[in-house]
């Protein structure tokens, strides 16, 4: 059977709309890191987990350690969230202008997260945050400080994109708030930092300006938080001149970090 015969033959079975919102959950699962999908319901699952645990206790692969701190199991259950989040249904406007969900990305017990606003039109075509052109500045912003992409952990206050990428509203951020404490609970990172005010202001429950929150450390459920402005704010267009702070704040949070400042 080709793709057109399977997909037709789908679509007898699944109205056209239906089979859209499948293939996106799909694909906003594949970028959050989800590899395959159990062929029951989790729930399901979980519950008969117990009788047969016998036969089909999984064998780590040679070099993955057995268990260390609960990372398989968080792993996993960080998976579940993202299949949730894929699904979410809370805001109305949003569940119409996505294209997909966009999770999060990067190892558990990073050193380091990043928190950003909202997805925008090319985060919510790919699944990944932070992958336009204000991503292309926050990878040069990490690269600066001496690190990869691949081992820091980025995600967003809503992972949902807004219509015309405007700032997410309290109440969506709000919508959004138990996913992203459930996620940070999960990915454990030693030290957060927030870019703009929309991340910054969510993430801390106050009002304060950027201006004013950038440049020391504030505090999440006893992870030190470090604000700057946000790359896309650095773009060239709008205020370039504030990468000089945003520098010097990434400076700030190596050194409390413990880690070398590059170029020192
Ligand atoms: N801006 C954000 O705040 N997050 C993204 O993922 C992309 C752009
Ligand atoms: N406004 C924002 O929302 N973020 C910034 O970083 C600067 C201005």
């Amino acid at each position: 059977m080709n793709e057109n015969e399977a997909m037709s033959e789908q679509s007898d079975a699944m109205p056209a709309d239906a089979a859209r919102q499948v293939r996106q959950h799909l694909d906003s699962l594949r970028a959050a890191g989800v590899m395959w999908l159990p062929s029951q319901p989790l729930a399901v699952e979980s519950a008969t987990v117990a009788e047969t645990t016998v036969q089909s206790s999984p064998i780590p692969a040679i070099g993955e350690p057995v268990s260390s701190n609960g990372v398989e199991k968080r792993r996993s259950e960080l998976l579940v969230l993202a299949e949730r989040i894929a699904s979410c249904q809370r805001c109305t406007e949003l569940v119409v202008s996505r294209s997909r969900t966009v999770f999060g990305v990067g190892p558990l017990d990073p050193e380091l997260c990043f928190v950003g606003e909202a997805p925008g039109a090319t985060e919510d075509q790919r699944g990944e945050p932070f992958v336009g052109e204000a991503g292309q500045l926050l990878d040069r912003i990490i690269a600066a400080c001496g690190m990869k992409r691949e081992e820091v952990y980025i995600c967003n206050i809503c992972k949902c994109r807004p219509p015309g990428n405007r700032v997410p509203t309290t109440q969506e951020a709000g919508n959004c708030r138990e996913y992203l404490e459930r996620q940070l609970e999960l990915v454990r990172p030693r030290f957060l930092c927030a870019l703009g005010a929309c991340a910054a202001q969510n993430l801390l429950g106050t009002t304060e300006g950027i201006g004013k929150l950038r440049g020391r450390f504030h505090d999440f459920k006893g992870i030190p938080v470090l604000c700057t402005y946000h790359p896309a704010y650095l773009l060239p267009g709008r205020s370039p001149q504030k990468k000089r702070e945003v520098w010097d704040d990434m400076k700030r949070l190596l050194e409390r970090m413990g880690r070398p400042i590059p170029g020192r």
